[in-house]
C-alpha cells in the first residue's frame, strides 16, 4: 500500500498552493518528466526582440520548472536544450545559446545545493567548447551527492547518435566475449544507453504546439505519455507544470493491455 502523504495547505491558498496540494495528493506522480522547450524564437519575434533574448527568457522559464519539479516532487527532469540539429543555427545564436548555458551552470550552483538538485547530462558533451565543457563539469561534480531532483539537460543531443552509440558499445562487448548475442534483451540495451539509471519518463511535455518528437529519447519514450501546449517556453510557468502533471495524473495507462474500464471475463486486468 502506498503511504500516505500529509499535505499541508497554508490558510489562503493561492492557484498555486491548490495545483500543488492536488497533485501530491493524487494519484502516483511521473518520476520522470521529459520536455521539449519551444517555442523561443516565436516568442522573442512576437515582441519584436532578437531571438537570443527569447532564450534568455527561456532560462527563466527552466528555473521556474526545476522549482516546480523539485514542489512536485519528481524524481528526475529531462530538458531539451541543445539539439545536434541545433549547430545548424545562425553562429551568433549558438554562441549565446552556449553563453547562457555557461552562465546558468555557474551561476545557479548555489540554487541548486539549496534545492538539493543533482545535474547530470546526456548528449555529446565532447562536443561542447573546453570553457562550456569544464563548466558543466564542475558543476555536475558540485552537486553529484544531492539527493533531490536529478536535472539532465540533454545537449549535443540526438536520439538516434545515442541508439547507434549503445549498438557500438553491445557490440563490442559481443566481440571481447563479455556478452551473449542470446542475452541482449531490453534492459540489457538499456543499460547501454546514456541514460541508464533514470527511470523512463513517464510524461514528455512539449510546449509551442508543436507535435513531432524531434529526435528526442527515442528509445526511452516508447509508452511515455505525450502532453503539447500551445503556450511558448518562455511563457511557461510553474503552474503550466502542475496543470501537465495534473493531466497525466487524469490518463489511464495501460501499456498496450487493456485498461480497467474494459471487463474481461467479469474481472478487470488493471
Ligand atoms: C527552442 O526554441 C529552444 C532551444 C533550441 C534552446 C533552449 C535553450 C534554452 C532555454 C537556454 C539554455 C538552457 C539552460 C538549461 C541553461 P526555438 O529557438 O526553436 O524557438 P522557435 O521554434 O520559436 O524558433
Amino acid at each position: 500500500m502506498a503511504p500516505t502523504r500529509t499535505i499541508a495547505v497554508p490558510e489562503c491558498p493561492t492557484e498555486h498552493d491548490r495545483l500543488l496540494a492536488r497533485i501530491l495528493s493524487g494519484p502516483p506522480l511521473p518520476r520522470h518528466v521529459a520536455i521539449i522547450m519551444d517555442g523561443n524564437g516565436r516568442w522573442a519575434e512576437r515582441q519584436g526582440l532578437q531571438r537570443t533574448a527569447g532564450h534568455r527568457a527561456g532560462v527563466a522559464a527552466v528555473k521556474r520548472v526545476v522549482t516546480a519539479a523539485a514542489e512536485a516532487k519528481v524524481e528526475a527532469l529531462t530538458l531539451f536544450t541543445f539539439s545536434v540539429d541545433n549547430w545548424g543555427r545562425p553562429k551568433r545564436e549558438i554562441s549565446a545559446i552556449m553563453r547562457l548555458l555557461y552562465e546558468t551552470t555557474r551561476n545557479e550552483l548555489k540554487e541548486m545545493a539549496a534545492k538539493n538538485v543533482r545535474l547530470i547530462a546526456t548528449g555529446d558533451i565532447d562536443g561542447l567548447s573546453p570553457t562550456r565543457r569544464r563548466a558543466l563539469k564542475e558543476a555536475i561534480h558540485r552537486t553529484r551527492n544531492n539527493t533531490g531532483l536529478v536535472l539532465n539537460l540533454a545537449l549535443n543531443y540526438s536520439g538516434r547518435a545515442e541508439i547507434l552509440d549503445a549498438v557500438r558499445r553491445v557490440a563490442k562487448e559481443v566481440l571481447d566475449r563479455k556478452l551473449k548475442v542470446a542475452d541482449i534483451d531490453e534492459s540489457v540495451f538499456a543499460a547501454h544507453l546514456q541514460t541508464n539509471g533514470l527511470p523512463d519518463p513517464d510524461l514528455l511535455i512539449r510546449t509551442s504546439g508543436e507535435r513531432r518528437l524531434s529526435n528526442f529519447l527515442l528509445w526511452q519514450t516508447s509508452y511515455t505519455e505525450l502532453y503539447v501546449t500551445d503556450t511558448l517556453w518562455p511563457d511557461f510557468g510553474e503552474d503550466d507544470f502542475f496543470r501537465a502533471i495534473l493531466d497525466y495524473q487524469s490518463r489511464e495507462r495501460r501499456f498496450g493491455r487493456v485498461g480497467t474500464h474494459r471487463p474481461t471475463n467479469g474481472s478487470a486486468r488493471e
